[in-house]
């Protein structure tokens, strides 16, 4: 490698300092002086002298330049609805700005063991399920928690996780990656992130931490200076570009609403039409539709009266002063118990000197299963309860979560009902603890909302729920109960849009009579040559119980032959039970019609997932 040579300038450099430079600048390899001139023409700080003295030296070879000191760093995302995958996608951009040479993956892609060789690898994932990895991260999850697992004392890692305070287990997957990563021997960049559903401006500060902390690092090593920050503004993508999003809902007015279900059904499932009015919403066909809703006065009253608090003392919420029952009403969830409620109520038992109490609660807390038993079926009043404290209306206030929307599958296509969003809501009511209790929002939209009403919505996208691009590609839709809203959808815009591959649904409810929900529109589009097969399982119908992964199993064969032909598969509905045993169906069929061993159709059964052909909207 030749030595640089120039002339020393003078202006605005004192003699010594050109001097310096000179001496210092002869010294450095060529990939640091690359580094050196991105990072001074990046701040503009610099003067003229400055650029020239880095422009004179001799030019790089490009090759050698690229390999000697870009550090390199894996971003790695599991993300079902895509908040995930756009964040890695604003880190990458950030990171590949500041010089860094980034692989940015999909954990579903992601050879697990790779991560050996990995120096920096900075995750971003979600929860799904109850506190369970996201489909796309379940590989790599159970490798890191497998004998398999690698010791990885090279490795330096960040962690952010994506999550919703509501759930019982909160974070819960990014927590696990995160914990198992240092118990290999990682080495923990940054503290983790659990980020709620609100994760913005919790992910932009984040990934401005994480580049500081990397710039650091290199500079450390190098003994260069640090460059500066060029924080991009975050790439957002619709999820919160929007004018009407999560924190800022658009009030839609109701245009129809009917009960789905027959006299004498044991069930209340309501078709709603909603007007995007001019809110400029939009959506595609398998997002999903959140609404807002204020919580029973009469539970209200029922809870401030039994911890005996004076319903109209004023409370202050997230710097806000409210009347204890108005801030209740609209703003606090009441109907279901969250883990962070739990450990809020708990701190607060033990700072009052409750500590048996403290105590029961640690116990449901200290298992994930223990805390989704204990919540399930539970309002916040239950647990008061059920370990009783006294507390104070401001006690209260501070303990208690904020209200969150509940998502529905939107289903109907913008290319079929232009302005208009609709939703399949089956209505929650049960009883627990003698109490009869419905469910917060289902509850409105079944016996609040009417035509002429409002409600307040926003659109969440579901990016890993979509038609193929391709038209001509056959699409196999399971969607038993409430289950079936996106597929109605499906079959609009495929109807819409003139695609002329085939489309297969699979239906189920309780009682052919009353439960068969959009009975008329399947016909329909049956009778359009739209739908080619429909099979329907009426559980109730007779003795033995018939579930649609038993009509899956009647045709076998041909479905078989659909997805050799390249088909989709979507399953929407039910998570606890349907969906496991749809998938568990399907991994026998494909043993059964390929001649091969279970292991090996379950593996078949990941590819699909993997190429993104299998596609849950599980709830
Ligand atoms: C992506 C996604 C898509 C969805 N799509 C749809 C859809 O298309 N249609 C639809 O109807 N729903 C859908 N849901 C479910 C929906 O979001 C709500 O969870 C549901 O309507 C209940 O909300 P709620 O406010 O009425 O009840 P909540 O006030 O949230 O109460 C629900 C709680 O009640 C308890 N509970 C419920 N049933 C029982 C029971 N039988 N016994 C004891 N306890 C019980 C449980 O603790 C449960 O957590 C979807 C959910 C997700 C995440
Ligand atoms: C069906 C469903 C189940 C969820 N379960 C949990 C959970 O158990 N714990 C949690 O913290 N968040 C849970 N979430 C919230 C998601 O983690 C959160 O929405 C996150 O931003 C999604 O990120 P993603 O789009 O990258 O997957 C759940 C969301 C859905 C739709």
């Amino acid at each position: 490698m030749t030595q640089a040579s120039f002339a020393v300038p003078t202006e605005p450099l004192s003699k010594d300092e050109a001097q310096q430079w000179q001496t210092w600048a002869r010294g450095i390899s060529p990939g640091q002086l690359q580094w050196l001139s991105g990072y001074l023409t990046g701040i503009q700080h610099s003067s003229a002298q400055l650029l020239e003295l880095i422009r004179d030296l001799p030019a790089l070879a490009p090759a050698e330049a690229a390999v000697t000191d870009k550090p390199k760093v894996t971003v790695l995302f599991g993300s079902k609805t895509g908040n995930g995958k756009q964040i890695a996608g604003q880190l990458q951009a950030q990171l590949a700005d500041a010089g860094f040479e980034v692989a940015l993956q999909d954990m579903n892609r992601y050879k697990p063991a790779d991560l050996e060789k990995e120096q920096t690898a900075i995750l971003i994932v979600s929860t799904h399920g109850e506190g369970d990895p996201p489909p796309s991260a379940e590989d790599l999850h159970a490798f890191l928690h497998s004998r398999k697992a690698p010791q990885l004392p090279n490795l330096r890692f960040a962690v952010l996780a994506l999550g919703d305070r509501s759930y019982a287990s909160f974070c819960q997957t990014g927590k696990e990656f995160d914990q198992r990563l240092e118990a290999l021997g990682g080495k923990r960049l940054a503290a983790r992130i659990d980020a709620d559903v609100d994760y913005q401006d919790a992910a932009d500060s984040w990934i401005a931490d994480i580049l500081n902390i990397l710039q650091q690092n290199i500079s450390q090593k190098t003994n260069l200076p640090q460059p500066a920050l060029h924080v991009r503004a975050a790439a957002r993508n619709g999820k919160t570009a929007e004018s009407f999003n999560r924190k800022r809902p658009y009030q839609a007015e109701v245009l129809d609403k009917v009960l789905l279900n027959g006299r004498g059904s044991a069930k209340k499932t309501y078709h709603a039409e909603l007007s995007l009015g001019d809110s400029g919403l939009t959506y595609q066909p398998g997002d999903t539709l959140g609404i807002y809703a204020d919580n029973d006065p009469a539970l209200v009253s029922a809870l401030t009266a039994d911890l005996g608090l004076n319903a109209e003392k004023q409370v202050t919420a997230a710097g806000k002063d409210y009347p204890l029952n108005e801030w209740l009403t609209g703003h606090a969830e009441l109907t279901t118990v969250s883990g962070v409620f739990l450990q809020n109520y708990r701190k607060l038992a033990s700072d009052k000197g409750f500590a048996s109490i403290a105590d029961g609660l640690s116990q449901i807390l200290d298992a994930k299963d223990r805390t989704s038993a204990f919540t399930y079926g539970k309002d916040v009043w239950d647990v008061f309860r059920a370990f009783p404290i006294p507390v104070t209306e401001q006690e209260l206030t501070g303990m208690l979560l904020p209200v969150q929307p509940r998502l529905y599958s939107i289903a109907s296509a913008l290319s079929a009902y232009p302005g208009e969003v609709h939703v399949t809501v089956g209505k929650v009511t049960y009883a627990h603890n003698d109490r009869l209790r419905t469910g917060l929002v289902s509850g409105f939209i079944a016996d609040q909302l009417q035509a002429g009403g409002k409600a307040r919505v926003f659109i969440d996208q579901n990016e890993s729920f979509r038609l193929p691009e391709s038209g001509d590609l056959p699409v196999i839709m399971v969607g038993p109960g409430t289950g079936v809203a996106p597929f109605r959808a499906f079959l609009q815009e495929r109807q819409e849009t003139g695609a002329r591959g085939k489309n297969w649904l699979f239906f189920g409810d309780q009682h052919f009579s009353t439960d068969f929900l959009y009975q008329l529109e399947w016909q329909r589009f049956l009778k359009d040559g739209v739908l080619t097969r429909l099979n329907t399982a009426f559980s109730r119908d007779t003795r033995q119980k018939v579930y649609v992964q038993h009509r899956m199993q009647e045709h076998a064969a041909t479905l078989y032959e659909w997805l050799e032909e390249g088909a989709r598969f979507y399953v929407c509905g039910d998570a606890k039970r349907m969906a496991k045993d749809v998938k568990q169906t399907l991994i026998g069929i494909i043993a059964e019609q390929a001649g091969v061993e279970n292991e090996k159709a379950a593996e078949y059964v990941k590819e699909l997932i993997r190429d993104g052909r299998y596609m849950e909207d599980v709830y």
